[in-house]
């Protein structure tokens, strides 16, 4: 059944002191593709993704760069935007940490925390690494040979003593077993949630929400000379985007709470733990699930700026093509597992599962509809037992994949699909509709039209994983542009419609 409920799904805001690489390009791909299912299966959807632009580390890229920071992340923000329209993303909305629509909303957050009595004045000192933009216990961190700290990652760490605004994060501890408690899938997978839990039920200690030492910010309402702290600044985001947060704004109160934040596993407890609390702090309605992907390595590497390997997405295209980018992405690794990028995993899945499966599939039914049925499709009856199963199998698709879609679970949905295509292909091998051209003619006509069914629901399911591909080959199949999202799933193209040469979708990779 389908409703028209309302949708929201967000990338985290990328920080804009880097090229975006392949990690930025696959939280927002996952979501474009929530997205565009949402949409084909008759959701109202609010797709948002944008830029973090604040904070110690941007304003020092800046400085490095000779630049003052606005001009730098006009620079840096338009490099994410265009990897967006590269990739095809099909956003609603980016938004800008640095735009006034953000910062008001910002501190109307900080206002409410504070009338609230969830925000003090007190004095921090301990460990911030400003690559992660985050505090650190000195138990959090790994003691080097020569006496530094570094985190788990490798990041080095400054000492900071300054004057802060604290957050009483310690007061919301049992709020927030409650939460995980009440709604299980609030954090996805389930192992993450896990971790989330056992994280929280260990203490939580408050946490500095502002800075003073630099003044690249958000300036905290009332006392001017701190900014506030950009994870706070950042993660209100995903609320200022839908304008002021009043039952008014009818943007705002169609679309909030957000029904997916989707995030790297690196993020998580900003997301899963910081977030919820400060909107619980604040009175504001809970997000209805976080879902934390891994990590990619490259050819078995750690992905890192100091060995220089980061996969440039833009490259992948190039070399790939975008539809084929799209689908090893999103195929190759289970989402929420950490996997590794590896060229010669990319060039088997183009050519076995694009060239020879999917595409050599819908390129033998449409050529053969073309040369043996006169250009013109034709009616499928009367259906034996065979064509009944596959069908059926078909069939069963759209309900499967609403299931994996609604569970973050692509690469189900992918695998389930292709087990359709080769079931497809089986069918083709074995009616051998070529033998039929001659011996029962009837035959082979029903059995094409079979195919081109089977064809056209496997097309439809794929659209939001490599929807321009997808499109041209419904143009070829003779689908309404107005008949492909899945209310027309049950919608055949009707007997005698005009079949044209098909042209071949997916090529081959050949090393150049
Ligand atoms: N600005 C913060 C997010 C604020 S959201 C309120 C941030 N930005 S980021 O640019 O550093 O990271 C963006 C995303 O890229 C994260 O979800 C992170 O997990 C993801 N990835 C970074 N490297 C990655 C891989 N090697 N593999 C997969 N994703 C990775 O964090």
């Amino acid at each position: 059944m389908v409703d028209n409920a309302s949708f929201y799904v967000t990338t985290p805001i990328y920080y804009v002191n880097d090229r975006p690489h392949i990690g930025h390009a696959y939280t927002s791909l996952a979501c474009d593709i929530i997205a565009r299912f949402k949409r084909l299966d008759g959701h109202d959807v609010f797709f948002l993704t944008g830029t973090d632009e604040h904070g110690q580390k941007i304003a020092q890229s800046a400085a490095q760069n000779g630049v003052d920071p606005q001009t730098f992340t006009d620079h840096v923000s338009k490099t994410f935007r265009d990897l967006a329209s590269a990739l095809d993303f099909s956003h609603d909305d980016f938004i800008r940490t640095t735009e006034q629509r953000h910062k008001s909303v910002c501190q109307l957050l900080w206002k409410e925390l504070e009338a609230r009595g969830h925000i003090y004045l007190d004095t921090y000192s301990g460990w911030y690494c400003v690559s992660d933009e985050a505090y650190y216990d000195e138990n959090e961190l790994i003691k080097q040979p020569d006496g530094s700290f570094q985190t788990a990652l490798g990041k080095s760490v400054e000492w900071l003593e300054e004057e802060n605004y604290f957050f009483r994060l310690s007061a919301f501890e049992t709020k927030l077993l409650d939460l995980y408690e009440r709604q299980p899938d609030f954090v996805m997978p389930k192992s993450r949630l896990n971790e989330v839990r056992s994280f929280v039920s260990s203490g939580l200690k408050d946490i500095a929400i502002s800075r003073t030492t630099f003044d690249w910010g958000v300036p905290v309402p009332g006392n001017e000379r701190h900014v506030m702290y950009v994870w706070l600044d950042a993660l209100t985001n995903y609320v200022s985007a839908l304008g002021v947060p009043n039952s008014e704004n009818p943007h705002y109160a169609k679309f909030w709470p957000a029904s997916l934040h989707v995030v790297g596993k690196d993020i998580l407890r900003f997301h899963a733990v910081y977030w919820p609390a400060f909107l619980l702090g604040a009175d504001w309605p809970l997000p209805e699930r976080v879902f934390a992907h891994g990590w990619w390595t490259n050819e078995g590497q750690k992905i890192s700026k100091s060995l220089g390997n980061a996969i440039d997405p833009l490259e992948l295209v190039q070399t790939y093509g975008l539809d084929q980018t799209r689908y090893f992405m999103m195929r190759e690794v289970p989402f929420g597992n950490d996997g590794d990028f590896s060229r010669s995993a990319m060039e088997t899945r183009m050519n076995s599962d694009l060239a020879n499966a999917y595409g050599n599939l819908a390129q033998r039914v449409l050529s053969m509809i073309f040369k043996n049925c006169n250009g013109l499709l034709p009616d499928m009856s009367p259906l034996n037992e065979t064509d009944t199963a596959l069908l059926n199998q078909i069939n069963n698709l759209l309900p499967s994949v609403r299931v994996q879609i609604n569970n973050q679970e692509f690469h189900k949905s992918l695998e389930e699909i292709w087990r359709g295509i080769s079931a497809a292909n089986s069918y083709v091998d074995d009616q051998a509709p070529w033998a039929l051209k001659k011996n029962d003619p009837d035959r082979m006509a029903v059995v094409l039209a079979v195919l081109h069914e089977v064809v056209r629901k496997i097309t439809l399911l794929l659209q939001p994983f490599m929807p321009s591909t997808t499109g041209k080959l419904l143009d070829s199949l003779s689908v309404d542009q107005a008949h492909r999202d899945f209310s027309y799933w049950e919608h055949k193209v009707l007997s005698g419609t005009v079949i044209e040469k098909p042209q071949g979708l997916f090529p081959r990779y050949e090393a150049r």
